[in-house]
């Protein structure tokens, strides 16, 4: 499948900055490229601006939203308690693709956290995010820049493509170089746990947190028929296949006259990261090319592979109508 194989710009003309953050200022909505996927971006601390989020994307308003900071920049205000151990995640992964759940300050409006005491933070690596946050000063709330419940975009052309005129302006950062959303752990309870895997692996936390981290029991809702509704999926229906079954599930399908694109995620053939970068490419092209169903073969949950494996598990989910 042809990828886009650009090299993302660094920066861009300070002039678009500028206008983003003019935008960002009167209230209105930015897409904004990061190195996991694009993000739908509004000023934190605007009311309005961020209910606009939830308006945009038909998401339920208690789904918090991530704060993105610039690097380097107070945690202050936004967070009331920073426990020791984010002090050492933070200095290992940020700017990076790791979202922390930290006690609320007051410019974490309860708007954003959906009502939570909790906030989700989140210092993203791309030069542009950075480029913008710096030159906004502020926090961005943003989450990933779909429809609520579809495929998360890695591309501005899937931005302007999920969501037209609702969004103001899409900064183009080039193919996102993650290609799935941050990994989420909650650092407010007693335990840190694991709310959602991503390319920073709960092998790589845990050698910084001294111990084996816990995930959340979210995974178990994932094997309980019914009980989630299906993220992260494409209009063809996932399924998910052993390797040895792949030939005969391919054959009962056609013979039913449906047409089954194949998405090998093993990481027998190329390496889980590289999966990562273009699953979502993958599976938004299998929708472009009409397909029914699209037949997976899972990776192991090690490193990325457990993200990996939480998405497809979840596109391959019961869905709600
Ligand atoms: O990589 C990413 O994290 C991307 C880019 C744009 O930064 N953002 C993203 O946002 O994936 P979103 O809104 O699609 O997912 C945010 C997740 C949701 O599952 C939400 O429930 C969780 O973060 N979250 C946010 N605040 C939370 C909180 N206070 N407690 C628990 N979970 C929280
Ligand atoms: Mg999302």
């Amino acid at each position: 499948m042809p990828l886009t194989q650009t090299s993302p710009p660094s920066s861009l003309p300070a002039d678009e900055i500028a206008n983003a953050v003019a935008l960002l200022r009167r209230g209105e909505l930015v897409g904004i490229p990061t190195e996991t996927v694009y993000g739908l971006g509004a000023d934190a601390e605007n009311d309005a601006a961020t209910a606009r989020i939830f308006e945009v994307k038909g998401r339920p308003t208690n789904h918090p939203l991530i704060v993105h900071l610039a690097h380097g920049s107070s945690l202050d205000g936004w967070v009331n308690r920073i426990p020791d151990v984010a002090v050492e995640l933070a200095k290992r992964f940020w700017p990076g693709p790791l979202t922390m759940i930290l006690p609320r300050g007051e410019r974490s409006h309860l708007a954003v956290t959906g009502g939570q005491d909790t906030v989700a933070i989140r210092v993203p690596s791309h030069p542009i995010a950075q480029q913008l946050l710096r030159a906004f000063g502020g926090g961005i709330a943003a989450p990933s820049a779909n429809r609520f419940g579809s495929v998360s975009p890695t591309t501005a052309q899937h931005v302007r493509a999920d969501l037209g005129e609702d969004v103001s302006c899409v900064l183009d950062g080039g193919a996102c170089s993650v290609g799935i959303e941050s990994t989420i752990v909650d650092l407010s309870r007693a335990r840190p746990i694991l709310l959602r895997p991503g390319s920073v692996s709960r092998e790589q936390l845990s050698v910084v947190l001294g111990h084996e981290l816990e995930a959340h029991e979210k995974d178990l809702e994932v094997r309980a028929p019914g009980q989630i509704e299906s993220h992260y999926a494409p209009k063809a229906r996932v399924e998910i296949v052993e390797r040895r079954e792949l030939a005969a599930r391919l054959e009962a399908a056609r013979a039913h006259g449906e047409r089954s694109a194949v998405l090998d995620a093993s990481g027998e053939a190329e390496s889980v990261d590289d999966i990562a970068r273009s699953l979502y490419e993958k599976l938004r092209q299998a929708d472009l090319d009409g397909m029914n169903r699209v037949l997976v073969i899972l990776p192991t949950d090690e490193g990325t592979g457990l993200a990996i494996r939480d998405r497809l598990t979840r596109a391959a989910g019961p869905r709600k109508i």
